[in-house]
C-alpha cells in the first residue's frame, strides 16, 4: 500500500469518482451479507437510516427490508451508479440514493433519522470534519436515535496488522523490514501533511469520543468482528441524570 499523494494534488472525491466497490475484505455476497448482519446487530433497529457513503450499496441492500426508509449519500458518482443498480434489481422502493458530501449532506435531506451510519468513511475525514459532521447530523437526529460510525480504523492496531501481527504466522525475518519502511513512510506523510496511505486517517478511540461527549454523547465502542485492526463507535445521547 503506498503514500497518499500530497494533499494539494489529491481529493478523496477524485479518488473515489470512479470507484465500483468499497475494498471490502472479501466481494462475496456471502461475506458482505455477514458483514451486514454484524452492522444490524448493532445498528440495533429503528425505522428510518441514513446510510452516509454508502458507495456501491454492498450492505445498504442488506439494510434496506430491515427499515421503513434509507437513505444513501455518497460523493462517488460511479459508487452511486452500482447503488443505483443493486437497488433496482432488488426492487426496494424505499430507498433514496443522494449524491453529497459531509458537509452537502445536509441540505439534501429534510426528515429527521433513527439510526445515521456510516462504514469505512471516518478515515477519509479528519477530526475537523468528524466534529462538523456529528454536530450537525445530531441536528438530524430522533431523540432517541443513535449515529453509528462503524470499521473506524484504530491507530494501534493497524500498526500491528502492517507489521504482520495478527496473521496466521508471523514471518519475524519481515518483521524489521516492515517496521523500517512503515517508519519512512510516516515520516514522508507528516511532512507532506498526507494521509499516511490510500486507506485514509487513523483516529484514536478517545479522540472520537471526547467530540462525541462535546455534543451530548456517550460513546460505546466495539472492536469489528471481521477487521482486526477497525473499531466501531456507537453514540448515543446521554441520559439526564
Ligand atoms: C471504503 S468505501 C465504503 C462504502 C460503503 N460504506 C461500504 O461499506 O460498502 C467509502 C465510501 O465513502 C465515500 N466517501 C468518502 N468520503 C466522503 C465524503 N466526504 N462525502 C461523501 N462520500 C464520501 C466514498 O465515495 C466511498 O464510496
Amino acid at each position: 500500500m503506498g503514500i497518499a499523494p500530497k494533499k494539494s494534488k489529491f481529493s478523496w472525491n477524485e479518488y473515489f469518482s470512479d470507484k465500483k466497490d468499497g475494498g471490502h475484505r472479501h466481494s462475496t455476497e456471502e461475506f458482505l451479507n455477514k458483514e451486514a448482519k454484524e452492522k444490524l446487530l448493532h445498528l440495533d433497529g429503528g425505522t428510518s437510516l441514513l446510510d452516509f457513503g454508502c458507495g456501491a450499496g454492498e450492505l445498504l441492500i442488506y439494510y434496506a427490508p430491515c427499515y421503513e426508509m434509507v437513505v444513501g449519500v455518497d460523493f462517488s458518482p460511479s459508487m452511486l451508479d452500482e447503488a443505483r443498480r443493486k437497488v433496482a434489481v432488488n426492487k426496494y422502493d424505499n430507498v433514496c440514493l443522494i449524491k453529497a458530501d459531509d458537509k452537502t449532506v445536509w441540505n439534501e435531506v429534510s426528515s429527521l433519522f433513527d439510526r445515521i451510519t456510516t462504514t469505512e468513511v471516518l478515515q477519509y475525514l479528519t477530526f475537523e470534519q468528524i466534529d462538523s459532521f456529528i454536530e450537525t447530523a445530531s441536528k438530524y437526529l430522533n431523540n432517541d436515535g443513535k449515529i453509528v460510525f462503524f470499521d473506524i480504523i484504530e491507530p494501534r492496531s493497524y500498526v500491528l496488522w502492517k507489521i504482520g501481527f495478527f496473521s496466521k504466522r508471523i514471518h519475524y525475518l519481515k518483521v524489521l523490514p516492515t517496521i523500517f519502511v512503515e517508519l519512512f513512510d510516516y515520516i514522508c506523510a507528516s511532512l507532506s501533511n498526507s494521509p499516511k496511505d490510500i486507506i485514509g486517517y487513523s483516529h484514536n478511540p478517545y479522540k472520537i469520543e471526547k467530540i462525541a461527549n462535546k455534543y451530548g454523547f456517550e460513546m460505546e465502542y466495539i472492536r469489528s468482528i471481521y477487521y482486526e485492526y477497525r473499531y466501531h463507535a456507537i453514540l448515543s445521547r446521554k441520559l439526564p441524570l
